[in-house]
């Protein structure tokens, strides 16, 4: 038979295929809370405005709670083919109310409502990501704070570049997810206007007051052009791509911990919490976590080219196409928090290997760079000439199999007559990194009070 919200012109039912084909509820009741609110919102100021009664709209109101919590219980009969959220919601008002029920979608259009249950939606995982990120700042913060002297290799291309602070390395992270929590509030600011009240997409005859609604849900404004406010998903689309770079930075995270946990470096223990072993191999300790997170760009970033790919080329206004905006967000946000939620615990929980740390710093001719700059301010050489005079020193501590630091004085004035004793005081990995004190180096001191300033930011 026909639909019982729109069916007034139609004979007959949907095909099955059909219905499946159009059907959103297998996962857009997860909007019920944002459905049941904005919906409030429309009913008391329909009768704000005198468009409805107030009798009407407090039995509306008391009712969508009577639904909402049937939808909390897990007691709510959801029907296919009443297709969304939406319609399923008025239809079980109308069981509960009765006739006020009907006079809910006044001035409202199913385009407005999605829109506004879609915008909440995401300005909420806008905010539970930011707190997501700001535990994972702290866990970080928390390693920085331990290891602000802890001597570790610094890599470029991956191949040992110069010795670094575990402080230092920590901090970079922490700077990271700092722009991606910016650029989530940004996106936040920017979704914050309401679409309510555009109705389907021109806007209504009704005297309805916009201002009204946008406040109770917490806008900052109602959105100005009608069409704009039924066919915009630049919200979800910030969101996602924001959740992408956010993903992309726990992958680099991810991988480094995936490398470090390896027995060829043994730069971290991960904890036996975020570990698994193998069915065949007993010594195994895999860090399957950091590999799952590490995977996790993959259907963020999927998500974001999928919604981009949907909208390209939509006319104006609403196009079913849309209602393909909400799986992949939510698939996307789902895992965006998880793997936040997994990376905070692994870093919170993981142990570095101070000594092996040290270990790994000391050798691969970490400090080159110092002998050259010591040559340049000791003896006045131009840097050209001081790094062209270490990598004949690194050749010949390479030939001899020893690292800079054991060739003696005489080998290195052999290279170049000039050399002091006191040139071994920068070839030790500890004095390396207290020189660097540049603004943003790595020393000791630096991240030191790097650290103070973000517990202060953090809290
Ligand atoms: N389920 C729909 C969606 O998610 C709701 C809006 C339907 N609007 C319409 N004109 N058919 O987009």
């Amino acid at each position: 038979s026909a639909n019982t919200m729109w069916g007034g012109r139609f004979a007959a039912g949907p095909d099955a295929i059909m219905e499946a084909i159009n059907a959103s509820i297998g996962y857009d009741r997860r909007l019920a809370p944002q459905d049941i609110a904005g919906s409030r919102a429309h009913a008391a100021m329909l009768a704000a405005t005198g468009i409805i009664t107030d009798k009407d709209a407090e039995a509306i109101r008391e009712g969508l709670l009577t639904v909402l919590s049937e939808i909390e219980t897990g007691d709510f009969p959801f029907s296919t083919a009443l297709e969304d959220i939406h319609m399923n919601v008025e239809a079980r008002l109308k069981e509960i109310v009765g006739e006020p029920a009907g006079r809910l979608h006044t001035a409202r259009s199913r385009n407005d409502q999605v829109a506004v249950d879609f915008r909440l939606w995401v300005r909420d995982q806008c905010d539970q990501a930011d707190e997501a990120l700001a535990a994972l700042q702290k866990a970080l913060l928390g390693q920085a704070e331990a290891g602000a002297d802890w001597v570790m290799p610094g890599f470029t291309h991956l191949q040992t570049a110069q010795p670094v602070t575990w402080g230092h390395h920590m901090l970079a992270y922490v700077e990271m997810f700092a722009r991606d929590r910016s650029r989530f509030a940004d996106a936040r600011a920017r979704m914050n206007t309401s679409p309510l009240g555009a109705a389907a997409l021109a806007g209504t005859s009704f005297p309805i007051d916009r201002e009204m609604t946008a406040k109770a849900l917490d806008f900052d404004r109602p959105m100005a052009n009608s069409l704009d406010a039924v066919s915009d998903r630049d919200f979800a689309l910030e969101f996602l791509s924001s959740a992408s770079i956010c993903a992309m930075h726990l992958s680099r995270l991810a991988e480094e911990l995936v490398i470090w946990s390896s027995a060829q470096f043994r730069f971290v223990k991960m904890s036996d919490k975020w570990s698994t072993g193998s069915s065949i191999m007993p010594q195994k300790r895999n860090p399957d976590a950091a590999e799952l997170i590490r995977a996790k760009i993959g259907r963020i970033f999927g998500a974001n080219v999928a919604l981009m790919t949907v909208m390209k080329g939509l006319p104006l206004t609403y196009s079913k196409d849309m209602q393909e905006d909400k799986e992949q967000t939510f698939d996307a946000a789902d895992n965006l928090m998880l793997a936040l939620a997994a990376m905070t615990g692994m870093v919170a929980d993981m142990s570095a290997q101070v000594e092996n740390l040290k270990a790994a710093a000391s050798s691969g001719f970490s400090t080159a760079t110092d002998l050259a700059d010591w040559l340049v301010r000791e003896l006045g050489l131009p840097f050209r000439d001081a790094h062209h005079v270490t990598g004949s020193l690194v050749a010949m501590a390479e030939d001899k199999g020893c690292d800079l630091p054991d060739l003696s004085l005489a080998d290195m004035q052999s290279v170049h007559a000039g050399i002091r004793e006191d040139v071994f005081n920068v070839l030790g990995v500890e004095n390396s990194v207290a020189s660097r004190t540049s603004f943003g180096g790595t020393s000791p001191e630096n991240v030191r009070a790097q650290v103070a300033q973000w517990k202060e930011v953090l809290g």
